[in-house]
């Protein structure tokens, strides 16, 4: 950023600092875009409506040990990326929430939310990681996340699936699939991870310092890396999958079952452990194929988390969840040529002192009706607000000028369908325009 002395009628120069941008990774929605964002939304709260859930918020900023005990101390979230800061006042250390789960999880414990029944809930809004940015990974990145708290499952677990197949069979989205697979209990975890170590013990020379640092603490994250001089070794180690028994593996196959009741197809990935370190049993990705999104191709992930409650001071309960990535999804929307179109119905051209109240009477009868109408603000000439009527997209240009005003008459001009314009009284409008827009 550059500072620049601009001269002020030539009397003096004033320093003014340089244009001031947006953080790296933090990015602007605009007008253009955000119908977009708003379908998504719209039909994402209305599918989540249809399976019972309900909306709950909860704090953007959280004590930091919410996350470092929820999330886990050595995942790559809680070591590199929350966006931590001292409270001025009291020096609690607070983090930007990177993710809405732990969060809800400390308001359904604090609240006591599921004291006399179990609750499907889901939240929206900003989440924070200091990641590297790049197409479809951002530093305020926004999710839609639900929540299933107090279920045994594996029930809501595959409602779940099912409910986001016909999330993104309602977005009109196709290529999308589904990998599942399951983390077992702590029993079946201890075992493997028993193996796990001895496995990488085995293969010590060809771990880097992330791995090595992690082979005692959290041996299951280096299943997480992405150095490609350790995938050779990653793909031969012990799969937990196959220490399943139990009610952990009936859990596993009643969901399968119910997901192929459902017809869904869906391929188990034994390699998908996920970044966070609450789950147990069900873990689930769907990884969209297409809309370029390469590497960054999970748009929305999840799983249960039975162990959380305790983890965060609460009593023995049973969740499950997932959370969508909106950027995500606005790119392959975008990719899938999803056009949304905001138009307003007409626009009103208006000229002269007399026209102005009948213009803006107009418009408010319109609008009682429903319809989104523009009335031209800010003056100008005809020419110049008809160019205004037709960049807004509007159907109609409703003109008034002194003639007008002076008959109580609106001239109605059709802007995207050839048509004359026709002089209609200012009561008839409403009426009219629903005719034509037939
Ligand atoms: P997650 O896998 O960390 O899970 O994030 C869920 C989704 O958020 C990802 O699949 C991705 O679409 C999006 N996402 C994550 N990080 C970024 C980023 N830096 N930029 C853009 N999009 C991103 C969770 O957050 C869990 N809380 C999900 C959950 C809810 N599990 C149980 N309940």
């Amino acid at each position: 950023m550059t500072d620049r002395a601009v001269p002020l009628r030539g009397q003096r120069a004033i320093a003014t600092a340089g244009i001031l941008q947006a953080v790296r990774g933090m990015n602007d929605v605009l007008p253009d875009e955000a119908p977009l964002w708003q379908r998504f939304e719209d039909t994402t709260r209305a599918v989540f409506a249809q399976y019972g859930y309900r909306n709950i918020r909860v704090p953007v900023v959280e004590p930091t040990a919410l996350f470092a005990r929820g999330i886990g101390e050595f995942t790559d979230v809680v070591e590199k990326e929350m966006y931590t800061f001292e409270d001025k006042l009291n020096g609690e250390s607070l983090t930007l929430r990177p993710e809405a789960t732990a969060g809800i999880v400390r308001a359904t414990i604090q609240h006591n939310l599921t004291y006399d029944r179990p609750q499907r809930v889901w939240t929206a809004g900003p989440m924070f990681r200091h990641e590297r940015p790049q197409k479809g990974r951002y530093r305020q990145f926004h999710q839609f996340d639900v929540e299933a708290l107090g279920f045994p499952g594996p029930d809501v677990d595959a409602e779940q699936i099912v409910m986001l197949a016909r999330l993104w069979r309602a977005l009109g989205l196709t290529d999308i699939v589904l990998q599942i697979n399951s983390i077992g209990d702590r029993d079946h975890r201890v075992a493997h991870r028993n193996a796990l170590v001895a496995h990488f013990e085995r293969n010590a020379a060809v771990l880097d310092d992330d791995a090595r640092r992690r082979l005692h603490a959290n041996p299951l994250r280096i299943l997480d890396s992405k150095n490609p001089a350790m995938q050779e070794m990653i793909e031969a180690a012990p799969k937990l999958v196959d220490f399943l028994d139990g009610e952990a593996l009936a859990h596993f196959e009643g969901m399968q079952a119910q997901l192929t009741d459902a017809g869904l197809a869906f391929e188990i990935n034994p390699r998908l452990v996920r970044g966070l370190d609450y789950y147990n049993r069900t873990v689930f990705e769907w990884v969209a194929t297409g809309g370029g999104l390469g590497a960054q191709g999970t748009v929305a992930g999840g799983g249960r988390y039975d162990d959380l409650f305790e983890t965060l001071g609460g009593k023995r309960n049973f969740a499950c969840g997932f959370a969508i990535g909106v950027e995500r999804m606005i790119l392959l929307l975008q990719a899938a040529g999803v056009a949304v179109d905001p138009a307003p119905l007409a626009y009103v051209v208006h000229a002269g002192e007399a026209a102005a109240p009948l213009a803006r009477r107009v418009g408010e009868a319109l609008r009682d009706r429903g319809h989104a109408v523009v009335v031209h603000a800010g003056g100008g000439s005809f020419k110049s607000q008809m160019k205004r009527a037709d960049a807004s997209g509007a159907r109609f240009a409703l003109i008034i000028g002194d003639d007008e005003a002076a008959t109580n008459t609106v001239a109605v001009k059709p802007l995207r369908t050839a048509g004359d314009q026709v002089a209609v009284p200012a009561a008839d409008v409403p009426a009219r325009l629903a005719a034509l827009a037939q």
